[in-house]
């Protein structure tokens, strides 16, 4: 398998058991679910192209503009999957129980992508050659997992499930159309599924080598970016997610890092060695740090959009004593006669 130097922990073999667990496990837990069935059809038309249907327009779909910046974000997100799967086989091996569940989480994760295009295209929210010119780029560029061993991996792909799942659930609650909240719920219960599947594995990771799952752990949460980041514009698109309340760092401290560092009890773990401790430890100080950090962020969130707010009342009452000064002021000048006329 990955091999280990003599007298060390070979990790990946250790840990097989518990793939091989939680993989029934998660067969027996996962719903079977088909995306045609998701995808209102009925909303559709034909394309300008060969078909010689109606071009794509911006007014064509009224989903709020935040909302389809994410199910972009998304979209490509899963789009990637080509890489994802290479890296993670390469980094998890393809032996034994990991390399069925490989194939098992990879086969589940294409649904997502066919999922989403195909309801993007149908209800004709975003521009589709904008967004297959996206894609190629993106896909292009391929994506590398930064991690350096099998416990960052874990660690990673733990934080990650669970991020994507909340992106995705909260994407669908702000989308205001029911066919499209349905499809994301859907999308997000697997990645939720995926998150236990791997969660579990830290789980026992951490109880197999504490001190070297800690120190993982660890640089994973303060190093962590969604595995989109690299997609074209995903900086000013997760910004505006962001204000939306779709997926900020208040998210990410309250739904996704807090629960993962509580449920397997990483700040309270005892009988660590030094590296452990500092692990821990820093931590404790870095989830401290993006609490204070998602703080700021909301209260200046809070305070932009209240000024927003005020301009857009400033501005309609400035337009309203602009259209009631328009009424008045031909009644004065013709009460006070022609005379006082401009040129
Ligand atoms: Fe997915
Ligand atoms: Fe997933």
């Amino acid at each position: 398998m990955t091999g280990a130097a003599p007298g060390r922990v070979d990790i990946a073999v250790e840990l097989e058991p518990y793939v091989a667990r939680g993989l029934d496990r998660h067969l027996a837990a996962a719903r079977p679910w088909f995306p045609h069935q998701y995808v209102p059809w009925g909303a559709g038309r034909d394309y300008d192209g060969p078909l010689d249907g109606e071009p794509w327009q911006p007014g064509q779909s009224a989903l709020p503009q935040a909302v389809r910046e994410a199910l972009v974000v998304n979209l490509l997100t899963e789009d990637n999957l080509p890489s994802y799967h290479h890296e993670i086989a390469r980094r998890f091996t393809q032996d034994g129980a990991w390399g069925t569940w490989v194939h098992r989480w990879t086969a589940e994760e294409d649904r997502h992508s066919h999922a989403l295009r195909s309801y993007l295209t149908v209800t004709r929210a975003v521009d589709p050659v904008a967004l297959e010119d996206a894609r190629m780029r993106h896909l292009e560029r391929g994506y590398r997992l930064e991690q350096p061993s099998l416990l960052h991996g874990i660690a990673y792909v733990t934080i990650q499930e669970l991020a994507t799942r909340i992106s995705h659930r909260n994407t669908g609650l702000a989308c205001g159309d029911p066919a499209g909240e349905r499809l994301l719920a859907r999308i997000a219960a697997d990645e939720n599924l995926h998150m236990v599947f791997y969660r579990d594995l830290c789980r026992h990771a951490v109880e197999l080598v504490p001190d070297a799952f800690l120190q993982a752990f660890t640089e994973v949460a303060r190093t962590f970016r969604m595995p989109g980041h690299g997609m074209p514009g995903f900086t000013g698109k997760a910004a505006r997610m962001a204000v939306a309340g779709i997926y900020d760092l208040r998210c990410h401290h309250d739904q996704v890092l807090q629960p993962l560092v509580r449920v397997l009890d990483l700040l309270e773990r005892g009988g660590l060695g030094p590296a452990g401790e500092r692990a821990r430890d820093a931590l404790g100080r870095y989830l401290e740090d993006l609490n204070a950090r998602a703080t700021r962020m909301s209260a200046a969130q809070a305070a932009q959009a209240a000024q927003a707010a005020q301009d857009t009342q400033d501005t309609q009452r400035a337009q309203a004593a602009h259209a009631a000064q328009g009424a008045v002021q031909p009644a004065v000048r013709a009460a006070a006669g022609p005379a006082t006329e401009l040129p």
